[in-house]
């Protein structure tokens, strides 16, 4: 695994927009896997800069997404294809039919997590994995368990997880203790994968990764695995 060790917060954005960057104008059709959550906010924010100074163009750009909650509905401002939307996809050139993210309105999860596969498999590969640590070394949504899925599958949050989650949501709403979400083959399938840490609640996690030992219960730990991973982290997660 290759380390990109970042002063703070706003240098863990430059380097991962960067990254993003370079595989948008190096490739034609690029697929980008992408993440939620507060950690890559500021890296969309440099990639919509970047398109506003007329630096990237992102019509030929596909992309998918980790996970999604279940149930909600994408207009919900808490979805993650409302996050997408606002953070990204609304502020560049971007053809949303390109865009995918588990629908977490489906009627059957089970079978939406089948679609999820099969838009994945039509796909073919993902170019560029970006990936949040969850503080419990959770990637997606493949919360530590004893075993892992390959594929998309329905979920149950982690207690430590929805927790964690409850800082997006105000007093009194419900915070949902289900998602859909990519497995870990599906993500195993980018070709490079870029995990990005900050702060020190993920310098646990980020301590296991770095252990050198493999273990579910901290799923990041496999990304050990991959050939082409790169831990791009500020001072407190190290
Ligand atoms: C989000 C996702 C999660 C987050 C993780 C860290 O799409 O897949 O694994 O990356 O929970 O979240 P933040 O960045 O909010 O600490």
């Amino acid at each position: 695994m290759k380390i990109i060790q970042c002063k703070d917060y706003d240098e863990i954005s430059t380097a991962a927009a960067n990254e993003v960057a370079r595989v948008i104008r190096e490739k034609r059709r690029p697929v980008l896997g992408l993440a939620t959550g507060s950690t890559p906010v500021g890296m969309y924010e440099k990639l919509v800069r970047m398109y506003g100074k007329g630096e990237l163009d992102f019509s030929g750009v596909t992309s998918v997404n980790l996970d999604e909650y279940y149930p909600i509905s994408p207009d919900n401002v808490q979805s993650y294809r409302y996050y997408m939307n606002n953070k990204l996809f609304d502020r560049v050139n971007i053809d949303k039919n390109n865009t995918y993210i588990p629908n977490g309105n489906a009627a059957d999860p089970y079978d939406e997590c089948a679609k999820y596969d099969s838009v994945l498999d039509s796909l073919g590969k993902i170019d560029l994995q970006v990936l949040g640590i969850g503080r419990n070394g959770h990637i997606g949504f493949n919360e530590p368990d004893e075993s892992l899925y390959l594929g998309t599958h329905v979920t149950r949050l982690s207690d430590s997880t929805v927790k964690a989650n409850s800082r997006f949501f105000s007093e009194g709403e419900k915070i949902p203790d289900r998602a859909l979400t990519m497995g870990i083959g599906s993500i195993f399938k980018a070709d490079k994968i870029i995990l990005l840490a900050s702060g020190d609640s993920k310098k646990d996690a980020v301590k296991q990764v770095l252990s050198g030992k493999l273990t579910t219960s901290c799923p990041a730990t496999l990304l050990n695995l991959h050939p082409d991973v790169t831990l791009i982290c500020d001072s407190d997660a190290m």
